[in-house]
């Protein structure tokens, strides 16, 4: 009897190695090594045709991408306009956080417009049928086909050549010709390529769904990611109901782009004017909170930002943060004592971003800084002021992108006053009907907000 050879793949890229390895070589990865069965390379050229010729890029015609409107703007935005025809687009995002959902609207909207074929691994028909009735969708172009046998569901899509098909999810589906379980490395990738070579053949525009989690350990997206068109990932916490569709890649428009959703009884909303959302609950009454300025994508957002700090019992003052990374907080911690000579070596100190809001960019770090220095004086920032600045080790503020943008939203959220880097204000491009107080270090900050 022949031995079967098996070899070991990364479930984060897809580096094979002949043995298990603790940390993958190819994208420093710990942990991600799983076996499996070898795969006949022949069984991947299957479905190949008759050689192709080069030809001149000049010769080629063009022509304007088809793009269809999901009814959606948040939607239509961060796929860059809309859907165009036959692309192949993949949804990430971690179980749970509304992939399903929001797809099924979609569906809704699209349904108008022709046959929608809705392919489930993971739920049976009556399932999706109580998630339509509960969103209201009850369109008699979206067909149900509860399948994983991707030699099926292709026969099915050659027959019914819908307007858009939906995978729920690709971790469930098999081919036959891969002896490995589904969810595995050389699985997905065999769907997509099938799924691809269809869709690509007949114009059919798709959507394939995927699982990530946290650590990444399962084999999904991130190794299809160069296999598709367009790449989207919805991003929320648990606890709260706000969802961000963030576009990873797209080969028809921007990267840059955020749409913003909130998961309500009645499926996911869209969310057209976040700022207003996120800053409406500030407490005018309490020190250690103001208001920042920050970018997502292309987008200024405006969020409260809070920090608290209290004398530490311990030796070891506690320094914990939600939305900002800690070592940010540990570092404007840093810079506060010794630029600012604010002694919060024995304080413990507590920042949060209200909502759930996750902020990466520096533009924040203004903000950071005068919560931390408000909360420890004890003395309020008024809250139509908006802070925006990066904050350097020696204390100086530097300038950050966009700035136009940023001021632009602040004044249309009706704030008077904001404080950013004076570098930014010598190069302002627009006027602006608000105060704008230039700042060039960490000193000159607190002064303008009153704490020094
Ligand atoms: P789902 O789309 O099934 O997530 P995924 O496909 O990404 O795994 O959404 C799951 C969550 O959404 C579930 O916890 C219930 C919640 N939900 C709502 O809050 N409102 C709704 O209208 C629906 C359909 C789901
Ligand atoms: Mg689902």
């Amino acid at each position: 009897m022949t031995k079967t050879k098996t070899i070991f793949v990364c479930s984060s890229c897809g580096y094979e190695s002949s043995k298990w390895l603790g940390k993958c070589p190819a994208c420093n990865e710990w942990n991600s090594f799983y076996e499996e069965k070898e795969q006949n390379i022949n069984a991947r050229d299957i479905g190949k045709k008759e050689r192709v010729k080069p030809k001149s890029l000049n010769i080629i015609e063009s022509k304007e991408d088809v793009r269809i409107d999901t009814g959606y703007g948040e939607l239509n935005r961060v796929l860059g306009g809309g859907l165009v025809k036959g692309s192949l687009v993949l949804v990430g995002g971690e179980p749970g956080i509304g992939k399903s959902t929001l797809i099924l609207q979609l569906c809704n909207k699209i349904s108008n417009k022709g046959k929608v074929l809705y392919v489930s691994g993971e739920e049976s028909d009556k399932q999706v049928k109580l998630r339509a009735d509960r969103l209201n969708i009850n369109s008699e172009n979206i067909m149900f086909l509860g399948e994983t046998d991707i030699d099926r569901i292709d026969d099915e899509i050659m027959e019914m050549i819908p307007e858009l098909v939906v995978i729920d999810s690709i971790q469930t589906m098999y081919s036959n010709e891969i002896t490995s379980a589904p969810g595995t490395v050389s699985q997905v990738r065999e769907i997509t390529a099938r799924i691809m070579r269809t869709c690509k053949e007949k114009g059919i525009t798709t959507i394939i769904i995927g699982h990530v989690t946290k650590d990444g350990n399962i084999a999904g997206p991130r190794v299809l990611e160069h296999m598709v068109d367009t790449v989207l990932y919805i991003e929320g916490e648990r606890y709260f109901s706000y969802r961000i569709v963030r576009t990873v890649k797209n080969r028809f428009g921007s990267t840059n782009e955020v749409g913003m959703f909130e998961m309500k009884n009645e499926g996911m909303c869209e969310v057209t004017n976040p700022s207003e959302m996120l800053i409406s609950e500030g407490n005018e009454k309490y020190s250690g909170s103001a208001i920042v300025c920050t970018i997502e994508g292309t987008r200024p957002l405006l969020v409260e930002m809070q920090a608290l700090t209290t004398m530490s019992v311990y030796g070891i003052p506690k320094r914990t943060s939600s939305g900002i990374d800690f070592n940010k907080l540990a570092l404007i911690i840093a810079v506060l004592e010794k630029r600012a000579s604010l002694p919060l070596g024995n304080q413990d100190v507590y920042l949060n971003v209200v909502s759930g809001m996750k902020i990466v960019e520096p533009a924040a770090d203004l903000g950071i800084a005068l919560v931390v220095a408000s909360s420890f004086k004890n003395i309020n920032i008024q809250k139509d002021i908006a802070l925006i600045g990066e904050v350097g080790l020696t204390g100086e503020i530097r300038s950050v992108n966009l700035i136009d943008k940023r001021i632009k939203e602040i004044e249309r959220l009706g704030l008077k006053k904001c404080i950013i880097p004076e570098n930014n204000k010598k190069y302002l491009k627009e006027k602006h009907n608000l105060d704008i107080i230039g700042v060039k270090n960490i000193n000159d900050a607190l002064k303008a907000v009153g704490i020094k």
